[in-house]
């Protein structure tokens, strides 16, 4: 399936409702191939991939970020959320993609551009293949649990920085008023 990529950035929404169905090998394949072609600083192509379709792992790593962020300081309405047995997390999506680094102080910034660029590629090819997606910051406290983060294949000396989902989406959110906000445009 190919897309115009004009209507392929316009159209891509984060999507929060999910079907039950899988997304296939092949198409998982096309995505990380896609988050690879991303640019990265010195070419350092930093970006290590963890592939997680189980759901009882989505499940339990959902059920961990959250106690975590229950033990820090949100507004009410997501402390609430945080505390539902449902996963409003990763919003019961059947695939979630853990991007981590190694962790190197002084790339740190570089590394961060670096895995941003591969998740919005990866959501632009999703997209293009009508399958959903979300970047999932949240997840990203996991790294205060690194023997669970270790449990499911991420070594001690990386870090988590793009925790990603991706499903057939359930939804069909109305975009997001956006405005192109220039604060000079010296001739
Ligand atoms: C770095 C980053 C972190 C995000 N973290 C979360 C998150 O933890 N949970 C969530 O539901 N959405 C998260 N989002 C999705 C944003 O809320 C979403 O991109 C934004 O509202 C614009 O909506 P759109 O992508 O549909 O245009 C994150 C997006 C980015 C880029």
């Amino acid at each position: 399936m190919f897309m115009e990529l004009d209507d392929c950035i316009n159209g891509r929404r984060c999507i929060r409702r999910y079907k039950d169905d899988v997304v296939p090998k092949d198409i998982i394949d096309k995505i990380l191939h896609a988050g690879v072609w991303a640019p990265s600083g010195m070419n350092g192509q930093p970006w290590r991939f963890i592939v997680i379709e189980d759901r009882d792992t989505i499940n339990k790593l959902s059920q961990r970020t959250k106690e975590i962020l229950l033990n820090l300081q949100w507004p009410d309405n997501l402390k609430e959320a945080f505390k539902l047995e449902e996963d409003t997390i990763f919003y019961g999506a059947p695939l979630l993609i853990l991007t981590c680094v190694q962790k190197i102080e002084d790339f740190r910034t570089v590394h961060l551009l670096d895995c941003g660029l591969a998740a919005e590629n990866m959501f632009l090819m999703s997209y293009q293949e009508g399958v959903g997606s979300c970047f999932i910051g949240f997840g990203n406290f996991l790294n205060q649990d690194p023997d669970l983060l270790a449990e499911v294949g991420v070594p001690k000396d990386h870090e988590l920085i793009a925790p990603l989902i991706f499903g057939y989406p359930a939804e069909n959110p109305a975009p997001k008023p956006r405005e192109v906000k220039i604060l000079n445009w010296i001739k």
